[in-house]
């Protein structure tokens, strides 16, 4: 039994963004999401886990030895995670070392589940942590997908996304039934929408037809500002927060909570 207030009672809830797919909308809906969440007074985590350090640098941020490399060989996630900057956002950051762990990762025995140990227990100050996948299913993704309770899947509204996401939830399912019995996926958020293309209407009209509430009634337009943050180093909230990228996340992040 635990007493009220109890890490039980407050546990964090842990989300992979993934999706095997590069450049649809993962670090942007890691970051952003994370950084809406911080600012409504959530106390958030975002884990680097791609060795493009994307995540890292979209917040304006640099690895200088702490970093998910060192949190996956065995350090204490409270001296590796740091304050981004922005309030209530700690991060572990990545750097291109990632990539040889990675590969390190896969030829130990139990490797998948290194992400889950460093976490498990030390997520008591937090109320959400996300993970930032690398575009593969390789043993870093599959360490988030170990580690995680829920699967938050951006997609493109193009031609391939219903198989790319068919392989997505195949991918979630054998992990649920060999590492992870917990895990369940949060949504599918369609990023980089462009209602003006017919494409993207018909694609955007069959995932729903297909996977139905299982994708977010909210979608990301296509939105320059959104692109142009990160080389600032900021989140879409704080570089413009009127912008509709920046509305369309606060949005993203607020049916998050309630779909959690
Ligand atoms: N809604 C959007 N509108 C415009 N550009 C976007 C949007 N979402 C992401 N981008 C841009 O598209 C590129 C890929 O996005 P990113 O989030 O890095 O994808 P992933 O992490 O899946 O590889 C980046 O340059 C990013 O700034
Ligand atoms: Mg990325």
């Amino acid at each position: 039994m635990s007493a009220p207030g109890s890490s039980i009672l407050r546990r964090a809830k842990v989300y992979a963004v993934a999706n095997q797919k590069g450049g649809v909308g993962k670090t942007t809906t890691a970051v952003n999401v994370s950084a809406c969440l911080a600012e409504a007074g959530e106390r958030v985590l975002l884990v680097d886990l791609d060795p493009q350090a994307n995540a890292t640098s979209g917040l304006g941020l640099r690895a200088n030895g702490a970093s998910t490399h060192e949190l996956l060989d065995g350090g204490a996630l409270a001296s590796l995670a740091k304050p981004s900057g922005f309030p209530n956002l700690d991060v572990v950051m990545a750097k291109s070392d990632l990539a040889a762990a990675a590969v390190d990762l896969s030829t130990r025995p139990g490797g998948e589940r290194y992400l889950a140990e460093a976490l498990e227990g030390r997520l008591d100050p937090y109320s959400f942590v996300f993970l930032d996948c690398p575009p593969s299913f390789g043993p870093l993704t599959v360490n988030a997908l170990a580690a995680a309770q829920r699967v938050l899947a951006p997609v493109q509204a193009e031609y391939y996304a219903l198989e790319g996401l068919s392989q997505l939830l195949g991918t979630v399912n054998l992990v649920q039934a060999r590492l992870n019995p917990e895990l369940a996926v949060a949504g599918i958020l369609l990023t980089m929408a462009d209602s003006r293309t017919r494409l993207a209407a018909e694609v955007e009209a069959e995932l729903r037809r297909h996977f139905g509430d299982l994708v977010f009634t909210q979608t990301v337009p296509r939105s320059v500002r959104l692109a142009e943050a990160p080389s600032h180093g900021l989140p879409a909230i704080a570089y413009d927060r009127r912008s509709v990228g920046a509305e369309a996340y606060w949005k993203v992040a607020m049916e998050l909570v309630e779909r959690s």
